[in-house]
């Protein structure tokens, strides 16, 4: 069904996310993230719900040597593409831990940065994942977290098609992307968790990408409603897709999509 787009519907997962959204806005967002922290030769880093590794991958190429950086997911399907894609980019020596953020099985102030790029939002503890965060780093070390801050033209377009099509708050569970975007709570959870000179920042970070269907096949393709829509016929799915990418027509500039995500970005010290 979505052959043409380069992405399987039905096999979802890891893959798609990083063809699709660390190739969108992921990728950029590590760079910004890992420069804004400040990663530097020789610092022992970690990536907690590093995904696919994006941000792992970014900070290797700045520590120096991929021995000292770390990744760790509650996901064992995630780990195991993110050492693939690591492997594959020359970074064999990251670690991968599956773990729960909340329970890291690494020692006390171990790490010069820890990372944490759109993933706390996600955690039914995020108290005991900050503590656990603190724990780990070294006294001045560095946190470099984000959130999403709210819902962005991409979340708006999924919700009004979708929720049209197959009933009203079917996608109600993804409001959970956005569901930590409060300064006051970020500050509250860094306060928590002991640390020092905690600052937020908004800023936007940008989905980007040259085939709009393209994008929107393997967005659908990583999310919950995945099983659902391959079994459409494929008319009714594409009528879909279709409609989807009608509500992003002004989200585009000369290279294609560009949509636009309010981001909070909480930079602390231990
Ligand atoms: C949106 S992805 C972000 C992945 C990656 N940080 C990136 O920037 O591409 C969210 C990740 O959080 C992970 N996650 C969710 N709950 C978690 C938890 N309690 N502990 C650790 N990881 C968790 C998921 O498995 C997923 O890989």
């Amino acid at each position: 069904m979505s052959g043409q787009s380069g992405f399987q519907l039905k096999k979802g997962g890891p893959e798609v996310y990083e063809l699709c959204w660390v190739q969108a806005q992921m990728g950029r967002a590590a760079q910004e993230l890992v420069e804004t922290t400040g990663v530097a030769s020789g610092h022992r880093v970690l990536d907690v719900a590093c995904g696919t590794g994006v941000v792992a991958r970014t900070a290797a190429v700045r520590t120096g040597t991929s021995e000292f950086v770390t990744g760790t997911d509650v996901s064992a399907e995630m780990l195991e593409a993110a050492a693939r894609f690591a492997g594959n980019s020359g970074f064999q020596e990251i670690s991968w831990v599956e773990c729960d953020a909340a329970h890291l099985p690494l020692a006390d102030a171990a790490f010069d940065v820890v990372l944490c790029q759109q993933g706390l939002q996600f955690m039914p503890d995020k108290a005991g994942a900050m503590a656990e965060m603190a724990r780990v780093l070294k006294p001045g070390g560095k946190l470099g977290l984000s959130v999403w801050k709210t819902r962005s033209a991409l979340g708006s377009a999924f919700a009004t098609v979708l929720d049209a099509h197959f009933g009203e708050g079917t996608t109600a569970p993804w409001e959970m992307v956005y569901s930590l975007g409060n300064r006051d709570g970020l500050h509250a959870l860094a306060e928590g968790a002991g640390f020092h000179d905690a600052h937020v920042v908004l800023d936007v970070k940008f989905a980007r990408y040259p085939d709009t269907e393209a994008f929107i096949t393997g967005a659908l393709a990583g999310s919950p409603l995945a099983g659902t829509l391959a079994d459409l016929p494929e008319p009714e799915y594409k009528t879909l897709i279709g409609k989807i990418v009608a509500e992003l027509a002004e989200y585009h500039d000369d290279a294609g999509l560009a949509v636009p995500s309010q981001c909070l970005t909480l930079m602390a010290r231990k």
